[in-house]
């Protein structure tokens, strides 16, 4: 029986649309904030993974600051080809494909850099998850990983979408409830995160909270 590899509800059809949608409209700044970090963390020719993608967003921001080859892995087929019409048309080169973070479809030490935001509460097996990334990696490499925290109060939801994702009306209150009553009873806390980095072989880890999550930085 073939086994799911995410947790949760899987991100096909309509639900991929329209976290798309949502995604172009409310957070093409942070996409762009995030590419201009990982940018000053790389150099130009540098090989990057980005896991679970989505919409392709970050990588295609990325891919206009750095000549770099970026590889997007994601399990959704509808991620990958809405990921791939995205490339398309922002004139990004991409290589999005479609594969499960438990077993990623790649050699042993082909990266230099891998990226992963907003997925990991999504993962099935974390420490596989984790394990897998450090494969892949070339020695020295890193992986930097962002996702939201368990345990926000209310009013921290509140303040991030209003202020930061600077959502109105209707769909503010969807992406409330979404937060509050379904991500993040998925997310991890600091605790989970430092016990599943104690099952890999990353040589070193760095954990930052921010107002709604984590900044991981890991290296192998
Ligand atoms: C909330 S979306 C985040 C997308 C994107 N990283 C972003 O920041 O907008 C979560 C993504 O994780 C992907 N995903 C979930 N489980 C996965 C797995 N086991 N392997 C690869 N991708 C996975 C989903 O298909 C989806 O694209």
């Amino acid at each position: 029986m073939a086994t799911k590899g995410y947790k949760g509800i899987g991100m096909e059809g309509f639900i991929a649309r329209s976290y798309d949608e949502n995604a172009r409209r409310y957070s093409a700044d942070q996409y762009k904030e995030w590419a201009e970090q990982i940018a000053r963390r790389i150099r130009n020719g540098d090989t990057v993974l980005e896991i679970a993608p989505g919409p392709g967003y970050l990588s295609i921001e990325l891919a206009k600051l750095r000549r770099c080859t970026i590889i997007g892995l994601d399990i959704s087929a509808t991620f990958v080809s809405l990921a791939q019409k995205n490339a398309k048309n922002a004139g990004a080169e991409v290589d999005f494909r479609k594969g499960n973070v438990s077993s990623i479809p790649f050699e042993n030490a082909m990266f230099d850099f891998i990226m992963c935001t907003s997925a990991f509460k999504n993962f099935k097996e974390p420490v596989a998850a984790l394990n897998e990334m450090n494969r892949v990696l070339k020695p020295n490499g890193r992986a930097w990983i962002v996702d939201m925290k368990h345990n926000l109060s209310n009013g921290t939801i509140n303040d991030y979408v209003e202020n930061k994702m600077k959502i109105k009306s209707t769909a503010a209150f969807y992406m409330k409830f979404m937060f509050k009553y379904f991500l993040q009873h998925r997310a991890y806390t600091k605790e989970q995160f430092k016990e599943f980095i104690a099952k890999t072989n990353f040589r070193r880890s760095d954990i930052q909270e921010s107002l709604i999550g984590f900044e991981l930085m890991l290296e192998k």
